[in-house]
């Protein structure tokens, strides 16, 4: 395995977008890439068996410009999660990411995301066997909890558990996750957030690479927390409704990299992404849908989002439609 020190994505991880099923698709990602160079971008969860089993190009193509891209799988049997680390680091991702978070009742019933907490033991032996398989770094994403556990209690055994079987770096979303009567849009916001429980983690286990989930809104919120210590912040759905917000002075403020990202040229950049997409034979909905929240608080973002909701899904919809949507801002 690449050890921490030349891992390829080492310089991208103090900031990254979260896998968000059906939102952070190939499509999505390269938005967020016109945006941020070098923020991490994490798939969408796919699942061991599905990697294994399923249409893998459908599942895994992406583009070269999404790099630095980890890949998320589901899974709890250790071998199935090796063939599928192995075939995913084949596909060229930089990093393969374990989910131990995902409280849907889908994901229960497969006995993996978030109830994997309750069994570290389960989780190291699934993590020693990615690792065999895999050139690139395996990296965990979990809770502070599930149901009645104690985070205090819960966090540190597991992390350490999972961390004796070589895992360096992990995303904490700093909340539990309620496996029983919770939906999984209120599993991300009901249970609280405790953000001190994973500074402290941090401060306790000052070798591990930790980064913080959950509820971060901004780019000046991810910088306090790094200024506070932390290695890496992870944001979620703000990156997805409020991408310049979240992502457009990332470069210069984290990287110390050029100018703020200006959301006309992030537009304009999708251009010939959107073309070779409708040349190919795909639809304009699909790419521009991630896009709504692009000039997010700009006058006319109101007539950019109308535009694209009402006509990008209609047969024919292409640059031209784009441009009249661009119009709405640009006015
Ligand atoms: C639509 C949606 C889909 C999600 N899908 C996944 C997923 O596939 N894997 C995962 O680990 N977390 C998933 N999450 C959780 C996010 O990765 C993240 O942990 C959570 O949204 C909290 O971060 P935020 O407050 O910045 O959004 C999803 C969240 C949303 C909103």
């Amino acid at each position: 395995m690449t050890s921490w020190s030349d891992s390829p994505v080492r310089h991208a991880t103090r900031l990254s977008v979260a896998p968000m099923m059906d939102w952070t698709d190939r499509h999505c990602r390269v938005f967020h890439r016109q945006i941020s160079r070098n923020a991490l971008l994490y798939t969408e969860m796919v699942t061991a068996p599905a990697v294994i089993h399923g249409k893998r190009a459908l599942l895994l193509d992406y583009s070269p410009a999404e790099h630095p891209v980890a890949l998320q799988l589901g899974g709890s049997d250790p071998a199935e999660l090796a063939e599928a680390t192995r075939i995913a680091a084949d596909w060229g991702y930089d990093e393969i990411n374990l989910n131990c978070g995902c409280p849907s009742d889908r994901v229960q019933s497969g006995a993996f995301g978030a109830v994997l907490m309750k069994s570290p033991d389960l989780v190291a032996r699934c993590v020693e066997a990615m690792q065999a398989a895999s050139p690139v770094e395996v990296t965990v994403k979990c809770r502070i909890g599930v149901d009645d556990d104690i985070p205090e209690q819960r966090l540190p055994g597991f992390i350490d558990t999972v961390a004796a079987a070589g895992v360096r770096r992990f995303t904490i979303h700093a909340r539990k996750a309620w496996l029983q009567g919770l939906s999984p849009k209120d599993n991300r916001e009901i249970p609280p957030l405790d953000y001190e429980l994973v500074h402290a983690m941090k401060a306790a286990r000052p070798d591990l690479h930790l980064s913080l989930n959950g509820g971060v809104t901004s780019l000046d919120e991810a910088e306090a927390h790094l200024a506070r210590g932390l290695d890496g912040v992870m944001i979620g759905r703000a990156a997805y409704h409020e991408p310049m917000n979240a992502l457009g002075a990332a470069d210069a403020r984290i990287w110390g990299q050029g100018a703020e990202a200006d959301p006309f040229t992030v537009a304009e950049a999708m251009k010939p992404y959107i073309a070779a997409h409708l040349a190919a034979g795909g639809r304009l909905h699909q790419i521009t849908r991630h896009m709504l929240g692009l000039f997010h608080g700009r006058p006319g973002a109101r007539g950019w989002r109308r535009v694209l909701s009402e006509g990008a899904t209609r047969d024919g919809a292409g640059l031209a439609l784009y441009d009249q949507a661009l119009a709405q801002v640009k006015a």
